[in-house]
């Protein structure tokens, strides 16, 4: 990553100070980064200390005239290989979406020609609030990449929920994959052939509480749907991902929705509707406990039975939901013999448009391994994949999405 040139636009919010750690975490990358602060992010941290961790001057007043003569805003827009606005406040997000531009960092904002990566950081009712889902579905829809934010605890008391500033390692990896991506153009990248639809994916494993310290789980890793988190979002669509437990990163520009249980993803699936696509790869557990009492279940020397019961079907829900059903439903079946001949059934039981079967037998290798072998069963047939990575077979069933949507959009006009 040698000489890539960032942009950061550093917004007026509580996380700036976290910029500069951010600031000397790219640099270790061997990034050259020049900073440019609003007026408010200027309340949070001194452009001093920025200055010094950045060894640039930073900019702040769209009319500095003697700027304007040194390196005009769209020279400084230009020069950057990536703009990164960290923290994107509530009301930086809004000027970007509305194409304002009166002061430096949102007039930079709109004369760059280079890809932005926002990292949004507010209090939570500030990001659920619909102006603001409003303005990121339209920057999503306008090419701008997301990174976080992350759910948890905010500066403020008592306050907690999504709107926590991603971790600047997160920021680093985003920033490392789009400036990748930009380098090894391939065909398949320069289109955006999902760009305006909305991708719903489930993924991971689920953890169902036996008792406060024990839990029922699979062997699920999650790379296959992050994977496909990942290639929608590569294609261009805007993009929720609901995990489960994984050790995963978050994909670049998903919107992450994490949960434990298979309720809660059901609950998180059908808050996230509707969708264009839904895609479920996740492994969620078939069976929760009866009862998971809120004190540790204690050891008596006498066997103990565990009473099991079945969790909702997720993809079954959604497939067969007739206002909110999105119009193609992926599922996938995971077996380890007679895999298309269940997909096929499954396919049919659950209300599912496509399914991806795959063969789990220990010797396979796909649970926790890198590829997989994967037949396609669909209305039409059975298409038989050849041996590939995780990453491709997300590529290619999201190119078949686009088309598949492209001609169902060309089909109804
Ligand atoms: O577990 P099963 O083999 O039936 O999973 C097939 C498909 O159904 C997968 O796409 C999986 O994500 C989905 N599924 C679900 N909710 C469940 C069980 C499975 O969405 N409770």
């Amino acid at each position: 990553m040698k000489e890539r040139r960032i942009l950061l636009v550093i917004g007026g919010g509580i996380a700036a100070y976290k910029c500069l750690d951010l600031v000397r975490r790219l640099r270790d990358e061997e990034m050259r980064v020049r900073a440019v602060m609003t007026r408010a992010a200027a309340e949070f941290v001194t452009p001093l200390s920025v200055a010094a961790l950045t060894g640039e001057k930073v900019f702040t007043e769209l009319f500095d005239l003697d700027d304007e003569h040194e390196i005009g805003h769209i020279r400084l827009s230009r020069e950057a290989d990536l703009l990164i606005v960290a923290p994107a406040t509530a009301d930086l997000l809004a000027k970007m979406a509305g194409g304002h531009a009166n002061d430096l960092a949102s007039t930079l904002l709109m004369a760059t020609d280079k890809p932005v990566l926002a990292a949004p950081a507010m209090n939570p009712r500030m990001w659920l609030n619909p102006a603001t889902q409003r303005n990121v579905a339209q920057l999503e829809a306008d090419g701008v990449h997301f990174v976080g934010p992350n759910t948890g605890e905010m500066a403020e008391r008592d306050e907690a929920g999504p709107g926590r500033l991603a971790e600047v390692p997160e920021i680093i990896a985003a920033a490392k994959t789009i400036l990748a991506e930009r380098r090894s153009v391939t065909p398949l990248r320069t289109g955006r052939p999902l760009a305006g639809r909305h991708i719903l994916v489930t993924s991971g494993p689920t953890h169902e509480p036996i008792d406060p310290v024990r839990y029922i789980a699979n062997r699920s890793s999650g790379k296959q749907g992050h994977a496909i988190a990942a290639a929608a979002a590569a294609l261009g669509a805007r993009v929720t991902l609901v995990t489960g437990p994984v050790t995963l990163p978050d994909p670049p520009q998903a919107r992450v929705i994490r949960v434990e249980t298979a309720e809660e993803m059901l609950r998180a699936v059908q808050q996230s509707l509707p969708a264009d696509v839904a895609v479920f790869a996740a492994a969620v557990a078939d069976w929760r406990a009866a009862a998971a009492p809120s004190e540790k279940i204690k050891k008596s020397g006498a066997t103990r039975a565990l009473e099991l019961v079945e969790n909702p079907d997720i993809l079954a829900a959604v497939g067969k939901e007739p206002a909110q059903r999105p119009p193609l439903v992926i599922g996938f079946a995971a077996e380890t013999g007679d895999v298309v001949a269940y997909a096929a059934k499954k396919r049919k039981a659950k209300g599912a448009d496509w399914m991806v079967a795959n063969d789990v037998s220990p010797q396979s290798g796909v649970l926790g391994g890198d590829s997989n072998t994967v037949h396609l069963v669909t209305a039409n047939g059975v298409e038989d994949w050849p041996p590939m990575s995780k990453q491709d077979v997300a590529e290619r069933l999201m190119l078949r999405a686009a088309e598949h949507l492209r001609r169902s959009t060309a089909a109804a006009e």
